[in-house]
């Protein structure tokens, strides 16, 4: 561990309260200017340490910066194999991380960045990723022998993991648009791209790329006029810690599926937030638009649908109009 990490961990352990330069110095094993030094280094990343002649340092709490500390405090026992590396600015934690996934990086590799210059959502859409106010997270998962058809629910999976997060750390209730967006009060807060990449020796999954991108706090200067009316954020303050507790819960709630193995359990806390269920939507049949009600979910997350005719099937993604639901 670096010294400015050391320090920043024996800072996190005293907030709020004061702690000498010399019991800093003594404790890390470094000279007094080594000490302001290190200090000086995490201001430049953000944190808002006081200093003060004969009291010392003192990390205040309202500070809620990502960092790899921070996050290890929140993460239970299914995390405990995860390799977490956070960034301050990169093209596209998926990009970088698919990188890493090609040069070897195992299972559990976890990059988060503070921003993201070329941030990238479904359907070749960009994903605004501003600094400071969001976490941009992307998770590489190698399931080897697991069945495909199961990797597919790892993006639904998640949709739940990131809402059952928000529910921990605020008193809020998201909701899924299905497939795998999450809404708070009628705004996209979160989007969710999966990546995977299939070894054509033995047809099994390679890797997947499990991105989260969640808008915690509102953009300094908004959102840009495309998504405006579209994107919402989960907090209107800064507080605390909030974005280390968010991440690490996501994490949590995620790795406890994926690890377990457990497909089935999931969809009931899927089916509980989905918006859509009781709604007429349509679709498009013969490149005609019908409407339908829909009913329910089926375990692969397909829509139960009515048509007026009484016809009930089951429907993916590409058979609705998306504008609809
Ligand atoms: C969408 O809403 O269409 C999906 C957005 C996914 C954004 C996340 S942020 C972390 C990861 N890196 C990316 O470039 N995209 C995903």
């Amino acid at each position: 561990m670096k010294t400015r990490e050391k320090l920043l961990q024996l800072l996190i352990s005293k907030q709020d309260s004061w702690i000498s330069g010399e019991a800093i110095a003594e404790e890390l094993g470094i000279t007094r200017a080594a000490v302001w030094k290190n200090i000086n280094l995490l201001r430049d990343s953000g944190y808002t340490i006081d200093a003060v002649r004969n009291r010392g340092y003192r990390l205040l709490s309202e500070t809620d910066i990502l960092s790899e500390l921070g996050i290890w405090k929140y993460l239970g026992p299914e995390c405990r194999d995860l390799d977490i590396h956070i960034k301050h600015e990169v093209k596209s934690t998926n990009d970088l991380l698919r990188e890493k996934a090609i040069a070897g990086s195992p299972d559990g590799t976890v990059l988060i960045a503070e921003m993201q210059t070329e941030g990238r959502g479904r359907s070749g859409r960009k994903f605004y990723s501003p600094a400071d106010t969001g976490i941009y997270m992307s998770l590489l998962l190698r399931p080897v022998e697991m069945d495909p058809s199961k990797v597919l629910k790892f993006t639904t999976a998640a949709a739940v993991a990131v809402c059952q997060a928000i529910e921990t750390v605020s008193d809020t209730k998201p909701q899924i648009k299905w497939v795998n967006d999450v809404f708070l009060n009628g705004k996209k807060v979160c989007g969710i791209l999966t990546e995977g990449s299939m070894s054509f020796e033995n047809g099994e999954m390679d890797h997947v790329i499990l991105g989260i991108g969640i808008n915690v706090y509102r953009p300094e200067d908004g959102f840009p006029e495309e998504i405006r009316n579209t994107a919402g954020y989960l907090f209107e303050n800064t507080a605390s810690d909030t974005k280390n507790k968010l991440a690490a819960a996501v994490l949590n709630n995620f790795m406890k599926f994926y690890r377990k193995g457990d497909f089935r359990s999931y969809i009931n806390e899927y089916r509980k937030r989905l918006m859509v269920i009781g709604k007429d939507i349509f679709v498009v049949v013969r490149g005609e638009n019908q409407s339908c009600e829909v009913l329910d979910i089926d375990e692969d997350c397909r829509l139960v649908v009515r048509f007026q005719d009484g016809k009930i099937e089951h429907l993916v993604a590409g058979e609705i109009n998306s504008s609809s639901i």
